[in-house]
């Protein structure tokens, strides 16, 4: 992966940028990277706050020969790859809260969002993007409660150049293993360094609320929860908020 960069100084999203390479073709691994993005986006079309110079704001294209039903686990498998690729370089383990987020002490350090060209049956392009709050030193109040960077918690400024190639590295082992393998044991780890599971969660979607225990995740990465009554029900899409 990374073997073709695509650097931006600025660029309104690195997400969008992937999706306009990929359009025009471009080789597979190929990485979309910024110092700045200024419509950078989350999940659930929330704006990503991405100041220059401070965070990673990439995206990787992907072009696994795949039903689109499997690109969730994309997700997971770079949460597990980044979860290892900080670790080596800072020293500490982000947690992973289900889906795509990555904490430290609670707070948030990287965003995931996967998307897809695709049709019914094929992926075409699948692009990761990664939001990583490196060397920040503060945060705007909206986010500065739920956010934090590695700087912050580890105390001294972090290499971004060392970060990324780790992750690339970390990212492409993972995917060929899952390619090998299959995604078994990516969701060993994964659950091994999720926060989530054998808790008390509430997952909210757009009109619904269901409150209950997370008991782990299927072999597509969709999250299981156990409510009340016993009933497991299977979370595509959902804001988790942990509970006791
Ligand atoms: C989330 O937690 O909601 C996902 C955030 C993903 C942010 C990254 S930054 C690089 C890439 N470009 C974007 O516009 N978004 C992703």
């Amino acid at each position: 992966l990374g073997k073709q960069v695509h650097f931006v100084e600025t660029v309104d999203s690195t997400q969008k940028e992937a999706h306009r390479i990929s359009q025009d073709g471009c080789m597979e691994g190929t990485l979309v990277i910024a110092e700045e993005q200024t419509a950078g986006r989350g999940r659930m079309a929330r704006n990503w706050h991405s100041p220059k110079y401070t965070g990673i704001w990439m995206s990787i294209i992907l072009k696994p020969e795949l039903p689109p039903y499997r690109a969730p686990q994309f997700t997971l498998i770079a949460a597990v790859a980044i979860v290892e690729a900080v670790e080596e370089i800072t020293g500490i383990q982000p947690e992973i809260k289900w889906p795509n987020d990555l904490l430290i002490k609670g707070k948030k350090i990287t965003g995931i969002l996967t998307e897809l060209q695709a049709d019914a049956d094929q992926i075409h392009a699948l692009i990761i993007g990664i939001g990583m709050n490196v060397n920040q030193s503060e945060f705007p109040k909206e986010i500065e409660k739920i956010a934090t960077s590695l700087a912050i918690e580890k105390g001294e400024k972090i290499s971004r150049a060392l970060l990324i190639q780790r992750i690339l590295e970390k990212l492409e082992f993972y995917y060929e293993m899952y390619v090998e393998e299959g995604f078994y044991p990516i969701k060993q780890l994964w659950e091994k360094y999720a926060i989530s599971i054998g808790k008390q969660i509430i997952a909210r979607t757009i009109n619904k609320e269901i409150k209950g225990k997370a008991i782990g995740i299927t072999d597509d990465g969709v999250l299981k929860l156990k409510d009340e009554n016993g009933v497991i029900h299977e979370i595509y899409s959902a804001d988790i908020e942990l509970g006791s």
